[in-house]
């Protein structure tokens, strides 16, 4: 009986990971957490400054934002289409204290306002970037910059690329084009 109970629930357990993982990609990007040695990689390409608002569209865990709040002082706003990453991450907010300084919003990162952000993480696919872009620029500020990791925009030049190559800095110029898009 014990054991029947067991299995049950080591089974229910898997059928969630995988739907966290797997669900995801019929909206626009599978799931896959981070090491927090690619975390703190990342938030150190994205030169990130005290204040700013720091967005990540498809936010997983949220830990990236959480690691950003931290270490740079910024302010995070994550919107995540799966529900149960979202329950997870508001709960890591709330166990760091970060609920003045962290939203996370669950809905559909393809529709979501961004005109106010300063920053914006995708880690997401070539397929669903080329979803959001080249519209998105419309609604996005002027001044704001765009961190993509381990997938670039497609006809984008990046102003700065890593050494690894998998990590793309991307900046508008003064008017609203960002660099040259072919
Ligand atoms: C590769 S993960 C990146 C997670 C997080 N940004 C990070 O770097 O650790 C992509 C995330 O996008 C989410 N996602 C996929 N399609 C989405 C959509 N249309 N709107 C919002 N989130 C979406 C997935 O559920 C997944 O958590």
């Amino acid at each position: 009986m014990t054991v029947t109970i067991l299995s049950g629930l080591v089974l229910v357990f898997f059928i969630l990971l995988a739907g966290m993982a797997i669900i995801p990609v019929f909206f626009g990007a599978p799931w896959h957490p981070l090491s927090d040695k690619n975390i703190i990689r990342i938030i150190k390409f994205a030169g990130l400054k005290p204040g700013e608002n720091f967005y990540d569209l498809g936010s997983g865990d949220g830990r990236v934002l959480i690691a950003a709040s931290k270490k740079r002082f910024v302010r995070g706003v994550g919107v995540e289409i799966d529900p149960i990453k979202v329950w997870l991450s508001r709960y890591f907010v709330i166990t760091e204290k970060l609920s003045e300084k962290i939203r996370i919003h669950r809905g559909n990162m393809f529709d979501f306002d961004v005109s106010q952000a300063d920053v914006i993480y995708l880690y997401l696919t070539h397929q669903a970037l080329d979803r959001l872009f080249p519209e998105i620029l419309d609604r996005m500020k002027p001044s704001a910059r765009i961190i993509c990791y381990r997938f670039c925009i497609r006809n984008l030049e990046p102003t700065k690329v890593n050494k690894d190559q998998n990590l793309f800095l991307y900046t508008l110029n003064k008017g609203r084009t960002l660099n040259a898009y072919s």
